[in-house]
């Protein structure tokens, strides 16, 4: 039978307790943080798909597919602890206290997170404390959003001639805090940028890069829901980009390639005349 948690249904009782036992004594039970990808089950690793199959219980995010929790065996018991910007369901100290507590079950329970564990995805986090806990672990990567959205759309994130470099950068601060970055070395027209949680500051960002020497007309792809048969993407430019955004009414997560390479893409919404030389360049 498929059960199906809420984290409030689980409840907080007694995880001091047993997360002070298993600080003392090894528990028997294993943790496996994975990565999901970015949705098409098809670039699950096999190892990822392996452990889900011998799962006893999954704690799942909310960036976890349909498509990759259908995977889930029927007798899993599935835990959603989704997390969305600005409001955090579950709190990360109750989602590590809770691994700490499934897994001292002698059971076999599978952390699934969107993309790879270890990306923007606070699986580090869950290892430290799985660790202090002294709790078995392990960490199963996944193909991380960059690289799933980049590649559907035949987007290299590097390219010789394009870029030569690639930075995978978080568009979005804890707390919404203003935007602190390196924005002299994130401006650089040889390397490409992959946004994260960009969606709300991407009218900063875009500003940020321009008053820092990139060029107004630098391509932009954003892409939603990417690999996943709801992708939706807009190839744009950056004094643009913002306004393209908001026009697509995007309904999900939302990635940003910026950088010349970001002009190689197939099969986006508006072909844009943006693209021309770049490619003549890259192609030459
Ligand atoms: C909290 S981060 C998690 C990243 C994840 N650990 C990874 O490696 O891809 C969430 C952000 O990842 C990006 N993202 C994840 N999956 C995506 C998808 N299928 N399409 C577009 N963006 C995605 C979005 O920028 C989203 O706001």
């Amino acid at each position: 039978m498929r059960c199906v948690y809420t984290w409030r249904r689980v409840g907080t009782k007694g995880v001091g307790f047993i997360n002070r036992l298993g600080r003392a004594l090894k528990s028997n039970g294993k943790v496996y943080l994975v990565g999901a990808g970015p949705g098409d089950p098809e670039l699950l690793t096999v190892k990822a798909v392996r452990c889900l199959e011998r799962a006893d219980v999954v704690v799942y995010d909310r960036l976890v597919s349909p498509e990759v929790l259908a995977l889930v065996p029927q007798g899993a018991a599935r835990i959603c602890v989704g997390k969305q910007p600005s409001h955090h369901p579950v709190p990360q100290n109750e989602i590590n206290d809770l691994l700490v507590r499934l897994a001292s079950g002698n059971r076999c329970v599978v952390r699934l997170k969107g993309g790879d564990p270890f990306i923007f995805g606070r699986g580090s986090e869950e290892a430290i404390e799985l660790s202090q806990a002294n709790v078995d672990y392990e960490v199963i990567p996944g193909i991380t959003a960059a690289q799933g959205c980049a590649a559907s759309l035949g987007v290299p994130l590097t390219h010789r001639g394009l870029a030569t470099s690639v930075r995978y950068v978080t568009g979005h601060c804890r707390q919404d805090a203003e935007l602190d970055f390196d924005w002299p070395g994130l401006a650089d027209k040889d390397t490409t940028l992959a946004v994260y949680m960009g969606r709300a500051n991407i009218a900063e960002i875009a500003g940020k890069l321009i008053a820092h020497g990139l060029d107004t007309a630098t391509p932009v792809l954003a892409v939603c829901h990417g690999t996943t048969e709801r992708a939706r993407n807009v190839l744009s430019q950056l004094d643009r980009i913002a306004d393209d955004v908001a026009n697509a009414d995007f309904s999900g997560p939302v990635l940003f390639i910026v950088g010349k390479v970001a002009a190689l893409a197939r099969s986006v919404e508006p072909q844009n005349a943006v693209s021309d030389d770049i490619v003549a360049s890259a192609t030459g």
